[in-house]
């Protein structure tokens, strides 16, 4: 049976994401900030819109208030169950298809998005040339491509966030300019926004 907004688990797990982003406040994160700040950089969007690394959801559901057309993908099914849950939250279920595929696979044709975007997804992914490709490939002409992750001192209050409670936050080695000069080689032209918790670059692809 789907449960409403107001249902207990999804209030629970509501009450949850709060404590976290309290926690990481206390650090310097401030995720919601960012999230304005790359939802600034980024729109206008156009449909359909493909978000890479759902994770809990956070950008997704503040996403999805602007775009009524969204598909998020994930390798993580908790993940994404976590995510589904914070949309329901947000009521914007209606507006999300969630997938779970590994994003260096996309399961769709050449040119099927109006935009691709991703936040704080990919410091995750190990291997981000496989992922970058497949972004580019299902972006159509006149769209956009938006990669936000945390700036040096977003990643600092990471780190000391997760210190605080004796874990690692985890960071592939590559940097951001590293997809910036990726992206570049292809001849794309790049729009860069650095704000205090986030690094955005906005990629708009010519029309054909
Ligand atoms: C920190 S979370 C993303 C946060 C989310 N965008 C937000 O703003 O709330 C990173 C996510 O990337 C996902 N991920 C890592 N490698 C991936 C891959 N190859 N394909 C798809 N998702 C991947 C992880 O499972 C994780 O859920």
């Amino acid at each position: 049976m789907k449960s409403s907004a107001r249902n207990p688990a999804v209030l629970a797990h509501h009450k949850q994401l709060l404590k976290r982003d309290a926690h990481l406040r206390q650090f310097g994160c401030d995720l919601q900030a960012g999230i304005a700040f790359v939802l600034k950089q980024a729109l206008p969007l156009e449909n359909p819109v493909l978000e890479i690394g759902t994770g809990k959801g956070r950008f997704l559901v503040k996403l999805a208030q602007h775009v009524p057309d969204i598909t998020t993908v994930d390798i993580s099914p908790e993940e994404q169950e976590y995510a589904r849950l914070n949309a329901r939250y947000f009521r914007v279920e209606d507006r999300i298809k969630f997938v779970l595929q590994d994003a260096a696979r996309l399961p769709w044709p050449d040119r099927s998005f109006g935009a691709v975007v991703t936040m704080n997804a990919m410091h995750h992914i190990r291997e981000f040339e496989p992922v970058l490709e497949e972004m580019l490939r299902v972006v159509r002409p006149g769209g956009k491509l938006v990669l936000a992750d945390f700036s040096p001192r977003g990643f600092q209050n990471m780190a000391r966030a997760h210190r605080a409670e004796g874990k690692t936050h985890l960071r592939e080695p590559h940097l951001f300019r590293d997809l910036q000069k990726f992206l570049r080689k292809r001849g794309l032209a790049i729009r860069l926004g650095k704000g205090c918790h986030e690094e955005v670059l906005v990629a708009r692809f010519p029309t054909a």
